[in-house]
C-alpha cells in the first residue's frame, strides 16, 4: 500500500549512480529554467502561456463549465459531490512512486519530477462515456517523458495507475461497495503517445482538487474514466493491468474504452453527445471516432477488432 512520505528527497530514493547520471543531463541541457521548464506546480500559471502544437483550435470551454460537476468517486457520487468535498484532500506535498519494469525506479517527490519535465497548455476535447464533452485547456506534461526517465525494460508492455487511498481524506473510500484504489491502465505505445499527458492544471491555474490535483491523466482520444487523478503510482507490467470500471462492469467497460460511436454502450447509444455548456437543451452532435484524434492515433490500433477489444 502507498505509504505517504513528507521530507524526501530525490537523491534519498533514487540509486545514487542512476541520480547522478540525471544531474549530469540536465546540466547538459544547459539547465531546464532556460529551456522554459517549470520548477513546480505554483508556475503553472506561467507556463500556460506557452501553447501546444497539439492544441484543438476550438473554443474552450468556461472554468465554471468544468469546475463544478465532476466524477470523483473517492468524493461521492453525486457530481456536485467532489466540488464540495475534494478539498479535504491533502495534495501538497505529494510524491509519485514509479516502478516495475523500469531500471530507475523510485518514489519521487512531485517538485523533483516538475522540474525535470516540460509542461505546456493542450487545449484537449474530453468526452466522459455518459453523453457529454467539452474542452479543456489542460496544463501539463507529456506522460512518455516521465516514462522515458524511468527507463522501461524492454519487457514492459502496459502502464498501470494508481490513485492515492486515503479514507479518512476521501470518505468515498469508506464505502465497501468500490474496489479502491481507482486503478487504469494504458498499452505502452498509448502510454508513449504525445497526445498522453499528466495535468497539473487547467486554465493556467493548479489543478482544483475536484479535477484531480495535483496530478491526473488526461487521454483525448478515450472515454473520460481512462483519465484517472490523484495518481501516486506507476507501474510498468508485462501483463494487462486492471481497471476501475472493467473490474466493476466488464461487459459495460472495457480496457480500451476508444471514444467510438460505433460501438454503443449496452445502455445507451455513443453515436452523438450534448457539449457542456450549451445548457440543457444544447443540440447533440455526432461523436468521432475516436474523439476526433483519429489521424493521430488510429494506427495505434491497425488489425484489431474494436467490437471485441472495446
Ligand atoms: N479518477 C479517480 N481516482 N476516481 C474517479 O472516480 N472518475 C473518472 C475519471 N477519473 C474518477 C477518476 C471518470 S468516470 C471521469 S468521466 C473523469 O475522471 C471525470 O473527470 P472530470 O471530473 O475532470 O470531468
Amino acid at each position: 500500500m502507498y505509504r505517504h512520505k513528507t521530507d524526501l528527497k530525490y537523491s534519498d530514493i533514487t540509486p545514487r549512480n542512476a541520480f547522478l547520471n540525471r544531474r549530469q543531463v540536465i546540466a547538459g541541457a544547459a539547465g531546464l529554467a532556460a529551456a522554459g521548464s517549470i520548477g513546480g506546480a505554483a508556475q503553472a500559471k506561467l507556463m500556460a502561456k506557452k501553447g501546444s502544437p497539439y492544441s484543438t483550435s476550438e473554443d474552450a470551454n468556461s472554468f465554471e463549465d468544468v469546475t463544478p460537476y465532476n466524477n470523483f468517486y473517492e468524493f461521492g457520487t453525486g457530481k456536485p459531490d467532489p466540488a464540495k468535498h475534494a478539498h479535504k484532500l491533502t495534495t501538497d506535498p505529494w510524491s509519485v512512486e514509479i516502478g516495475g519494469l523500469v531500471n530507475n525506479p523510485g518514489n519521487y517527490a512531485l517538485e523533483d519530477i516538475l522540474k525535470e519535465v516540460t509542461l505546456e497548455e493542450r487545449i484537449y476535447r474530453f468526452r466522459c462515456v455518459e453523453a457529454w464533452a467539452m474542452v479543456v485547456p489542460w496544463v501539463g506534461f507529456q506522460l512518455s517523458d516521465l516514462i522515458a526517465r524511468a527507463d522501461p525494460m524492454g519487457s514492459a508492455r502496459y502502464v498501470a495507475f494508481e490513485t492515492l487511498h486515503r479514507p479518512d481524506e476521501m470518505h468515498g473510500q469508506k464505502s465497501k461497495s468500490f474496489p479502491w484504489p481507482y486503478v487504469e491502465g494504458l498499452r505502452m505505445d498509448e502510454a508513449m503517445h504525445p497526445l498522453t499527458i499528466l495535468a497539473t492544471g487547467i486554465y493556467d491555474e493548479e489543478l482544483p482538487k475536484q479535477n484531480g490535483a495535483p496530478l491526473r491523466l488526461v487521454v483525448p482520444w478515450k472515454y473520460g474514466f481512462k483519465s484517472i487523478k490523484s495518481i501516486v503510482k506507476i507501474t510498468l507490467t508485462e501483463k494487462e493491468p486492471p481497471a476501475t470500471w472493467n473490474l466493476i462492469q466488464p461487459g459495460e467497460y472495457g480496457f480500451y474504452s476508444n471514444v467510438n460511436p460505433e460501438v454503443d454502450h449496452p445502455r445507451w447509444s455513443q453515436a452523438s453527445h450534448r457539449p457542456i455548456g450549451g445548457g440543457l437543451f444544447a443540440k447533440r452532435v455526432p461523436t468521432l471516432k475516436f474523439n476526433g484524434y483519429g489521424e493521430e492515433v488510429a494506427s495505434l490500433y491497425a488489425g484489431m477488432d474494436l467490437h471485441k477489444l472495446y
